[in-house]
């Protein structure tokens, strides 16, 4: 039940992980359900380092809708939010209507939501996931939903219907043109896999050029080769994933990873007119992992670019210490800067001359502006407001 205090607001609070994918969405069969054209699977990040807090507010007092994003009113008219407002109260009334006629919020009731990240959006991080997941998620509990909330995320954006789940999630395209069978399903749980580390390297804190909504609307229309890896690559390689996944097989996981970044990056590059998100900085890192991996004769770290040139690393916790070292060797920090590592604790590790040799890279200083240390972690949470009277942020107009 949501708290209600003395002015009459239900409020709720939750928060929601990013998640990154190591196979591809990209392209929709549907713009509107959002409905995509391949399967896709992805890590879900631990939230002390990266999450979305939403608070959902509802009171007979309140005139309209209204949301603000980071302390500043948005548009609650863009169409995705509009289709999971909609969507959540034709649940809810559904449900009332079979089971619970008495109950004590009236679907008439306007909401205010406000959800802030503990990270920058201008990061580049996949911001819209965890915040559709987190907005869907708390529209659910307040207004007592119980569904297959996936669905409804990815109605907000499509990556969002895997932040729902922990641990390793697959979101299955289906094949209905209501898009009730693309779902997201969790492949393994977070706690499946306890070594596994994911170190963000932080490449610029631009904003990316083409979003992900536009550049895969051009991708779906103007790239051959979009359509052959969604037909004749993507359905083998999720089976792959997810037995590399269940396997905890390291090698297989993290190739198959390098491998379907660098698929979606050419389909990119094939969109017409192309579509470039990796950066020098971006291909320095491609090559580092590469020569890294080389050196050991073993696949140690796979990296992974989302629409945008940060580098996603994936790896086992036992070769963080040193592959930390490398990047800070290969792209030495400003010695007066910020902490270079954030997040999860990195011990520090000496480099061997043979490993910097073999690596053979020219340094380039201050490439990366700092590293997200973090791992795989559960699902959206959700608590109550104690008291709801506090803040006064949904009064405050843009
Ligand atoms: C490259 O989910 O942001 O991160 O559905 O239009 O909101 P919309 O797109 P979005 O696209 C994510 C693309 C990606 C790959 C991925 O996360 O699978």
């Amino acid at each position: 039940m949501p708290e209600t205090n003395s002015h009459n607001v239900s409020m709720i609070t939750c928060t929601a992980p990013v998640n990154i994918a190591v196979i591809k969405y990209w392209g929709k069969r549907d713009e509107e359900l959002i409905l995509p054209i391949n399967s896709s699977l992805s890590v879900t990040l631990h939230q002390d380092q990266l999450k979305t807090t939403t608070t959902v507010a509802c009171s007979r007092n309140f005139q309209e809708d209204r949301i603000w994003l980071n302390g500043k009113e948005e548009d609650i008219n863009q169409p995705r939010l509009q289709s999971c407002l909609r969507e959540i109260r034709r649940l809810a009334r559904k449900r009332r209507n079979e089971e619970d006629p008495n109950a004590e919020i009236t679907l008439s009731h306007r909401v205010h939501i406000c959800s802030v990240n503990n990270f920058p959006t201008a990061a580049g991080l996949a911001s819209s996931a965890a915040g559709y997941a987190c907005l869907v998620y708390s529209l659910s509990r307040l207004f007592g939903v119980d569904a297959e909330l996936s669905l409804v995320a990815r109605q907000g954006s499509g990556s969002a219907c895997r932040s729902m789940y922990g641990g390793f999630v697959q979101w299955k395209m289906g094949e209905r043109q209501d898009g009730k069978d693309s779902v997201a399903e969790q492949v393994a749980p977070e706690t499946h896999w306890p070594e596994l580390r994911v170190l963000v390297l932080v490449v610029s804190a631009e904003r990316k050029p083409v979003g992900s909504t536009s550049g895969m609307q051009t991708s779906v229309q103007t790239s051959k080769l979009l359509k052959h890896r969604a037909d004749s690559v993507v359905p083998a390689r999720m089976d792959d994933m997810i037995r590399a996944v269940r396997g905890r097989d390291f090698a297989t996981f993290a190739e198959l990873t390098m491998k379907d970044s660098n698929q979606f990056h050419a389909t990119c590059l094939d969109t017409f007119p192309p579509i470039f998100y990796l950066n020098d900085i971006s291909r320095k890192v491609i090559n580092l992992v590469h020569r890294y991996n080389r050196h050991y004769r073993e696949t140690r770290v796979a990296y992974t670019f989302d629409a945008g040139p940060n580098a996603v690393i994936y790896l086992l916790r036992d070769h963080v210490p040193e592959f930390v070292q490398a990047v800070r060797h290969f792209f030495p920090p400003e010695s007066n800067g910020g902490e270079f590592v954030k997040g999860l604790p990195v011990h520090s590790a000496s480099l061997p001359d043979e490993l910097v040799r073999d690596i053979g890279m020219e340094p380039t200083p201050k490439g990366i502006s700092y590293i997200i240390s973090t791992k795989n972690e559960i699902r959206v949470k959700f608590f109550n407001v104690k008291n709801a009277r506090t803040s006064g942020w949904h009064k405050k107009r843009k």
